[in-house]
């Protein structure tokens, strides 16, 4: 999988003066090279998964790292001082709807101090490409199936040996850009790439 996210926020971490937090770290993919670009500040971590953070945890010390990793909700979430950058890799499109997006976002606008800055990355969608994957079966990385239901802007990945079901709810630029005006905060710079 592309991880050139990574360099990308490691660059917004180390532009950061103040603390810094990742929304739904997941296993710390991108927190542990954050928490060591950053190194003495601690990074906070949050995520609702306590195996995630288990995970991370275990992952963070075998770096000889540390990360002050946090059960919770992205959108209910708190930190004790305001933030310099909140990011949020590949874990927004996992919120169902615009409310819960935009509790998200009201969160992390409360969350941040003057100037700090929310990041996150979403793919722009293809109607096409979803259309052709309805239904198709695959077997990598495991076998599953992925279904397409439109009317709900959501792609679901079925597992075959019937485990947990991963979906996706997609949406639109207009969309991430109409929650970033509700939520009270300010376009800086929208890229169409990690790169700049
Ligand atoms: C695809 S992983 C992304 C992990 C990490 N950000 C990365 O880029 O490697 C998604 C993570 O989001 C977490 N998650 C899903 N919904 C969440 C929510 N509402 N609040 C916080 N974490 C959430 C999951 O538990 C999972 O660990």
């Amino acid at each position: 999988m592309d991880s050139t996210d990574v360099p990308f926020y490691v660059e917004l971490a180390r532009q950061a003066t103040g603390p810094i937090v990742e929304l739904a770290v997941g296993s710390g993919r991108v927190a542990i090279p954050v928490a060591e670009a950053i190194r003495p500040n601690v990074l906070v971590g949050i995520d609702t998964s306590r195996s995630m953070l288990d995970l991370a945890g275990e992952k963070a010390e075998a770096h000889g790292v540390q990360l002050d990793l946090r059960l919770g909700d992205m959108r209910d979430f708190r930190i004790d001082s305001p933030a310099a950058l909140i990011y949020c890799p590949r874990a927004m499109m996992l919120l169902h709807t615009w409310h819960d997006r935009r509790q998200a976002f009201e969160r992390v606008t409360a969350a941040l101090k003057p100037g700090g800055r929310f990041v996150w990355n979403a793919f722009v969608f293809d109607h096409r490409t979803a259309t052709e994957q309805d239904g198709r079966h695959m077997d990598n990385p495991v076998p599953h199936i992925v279904r397409y239901a439109k009317a709900d802007n959501r792609i679901d990945i079925v597992l075959d040996d019937g485990g947990e079901t991963a979906s996706i709810w997609w949406a639109t630029k207009n969309e991430w850009l109409g929650l970033i005006e509700v939520a009270g905060l300010r376009l800086e710079t929208l890229y169409g790439g990690y790169c700049g």
